[in-house]
């Protein structure tokens, strides 16, 4: 999905002008390629020689790809630039991570001093830091406890698909709902959500109607790895030392491709909640803040809203009554946009002009 997200936003910016361009596959090479392959055709992606000729290697295929190529091409002496939202390459000192509103000096910096291992962030944490980059630009931020609700899209494109199945199944039996009570279609509604008909192949348990609040693997203490990665690698796209800290619990909802976040921002002091939502605003471009109303909530603080759109929205900004250092907000962003395809094709245009 991101790798179709990637493709449409390239074409829509004009990234393709005055590149050569090749596309690999590890599964259909031979195929009929995008229109902008030099050769029409898509290359194999196992294939050192031709990887070997690129200037830039930016891979959407995944971690597993990633670790099966990525030493072998630069022990066989490549130098190019890769590029990669896989989290293999995420932690090492060679690699910079990609998010350039929150950290394009960083890129450039690290560009000028020789980096070629540019990797995007968990989605979670780009998404987050897009929110609210512009209150950890100002050094007020203590620590923040997000809970997350997580699109399926995040989980890739057989869990999307399984859980439209899914979809179907719940609302099958109670089509029809003429005359059928609440009760009823609340209990038909479980009855599908637990019957072993039900396709759970891909996600593993039902997320129709559901919240499924375990996402990756687990870790030590008690986290899950999507947990553990907000601290981690929020610290490096900040260079924050010390670390920042945050932390929560992640969960999976039926939102197709928006990520949610509901926040609790502890401050250094007590910030007016003015300055503190100016502050917010003026992180990047992208934020979109919603009004703290229903109707403004209801209409732009959702994933439906959100969805397909390059804007951050975050709202629901107030004191939060724990004492006047807490700050709460809700956050939503979509995903496969600025959680994985746009610092990617933001990143190649950085690193254009870069190479001159
Ligand atoms: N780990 C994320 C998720 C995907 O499961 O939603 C984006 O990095």
């Amino acid at each position: 999905m991101v790798g179709s997200v990637l493709l449409e936003r390239m074409r829509a910016e004009g990234d393709f002008e005055g590149l050569e361009v090749g596309f690999f596959s590890t599964s259909n090479a031979g195929g009929a390629s995008p229109s902008e392959g030099a050769d029409g055709l898509l290359l194999d992606a196992f294939e050192l020689g031709r990887l070997r000729e690129c200037d830039v290697i930016l891979t959407c295929q995944g971690g597993t790809y990633t670790s099966g190529i990525f030493e072998t091409l630069r022990s066989s002496g490549w130098r190019g630039y890769w590029i990669d939202p896989a989290s293999t390459l995420r932690l090492r000192a060679d690699s910079t991570l990609v998010l350039d509103p929150i950290n394009g000096e960083q890129i450039r910096q690290r560009l000028d001093s020789g980096c070629r291992t540019f990797v995007g962030a968990n989605c979670t944490v780009s998404l987050l830091l897009m929110a609210i980059g512009g209150l950890f630009r100002s050094g007020l931020v203590e620590w923040v406890s997000t809970m997350t609700y997580q699109a399926v899209s995040g989980a890739g494109a057989r869990k999307l698909t399984e859980l439209a199945r899914q979809m179907q199944c719940m609302t099958l039996p109670c089509e029809d709902l003429a005359g059928r009570t609440s009760t009823e279609v609340e209990q038909s509604v479980t009855r599908a959500q637990r019957s072993a008909s039900l396709p759970r192949e891909e996600i593993g348990a039902p997320l129709a109607c559901n919240v499924l609040p375990w996402i990756d693997s687990a870790m030590d203490g008690g986290q899950t790895r999507e947990e553990w990665k907000a601290a981690v690698e929020a610290t490096k796209i900040l260079d924050a030392d010390p670390p920042v800290k945050i932390d929560g619990t992640c969960a999976r909802v039926d939102a197709m491709r928006c990520h949610s976040q509901a926040l609790c921002i502890r401050l250094a002091r007590d910030v007016p909640l003015a300055e503190a939502t100016e502050l917010v605003r003026g992180g990047n471009p992208w934020v979109r803040l919603v009004e703290n109303s229903e109707e403004a909530t209801l209409r732009q603080l959702t994933p439906a809203a959100v969805s397909g759109s390059l804007e951050v929205a975050v709202g629901r900004i107030r004191k939060l009554n724990l004492g006047p250092a807490y700050l709460g907000a809700f956050t939503v962003g979509d995903q496969l946009l600025w959680g994985a395809a746009e610092p990617l094709r933001r990143m190649l245009v950085i690193l254009r002009e870069h190479i001159g």
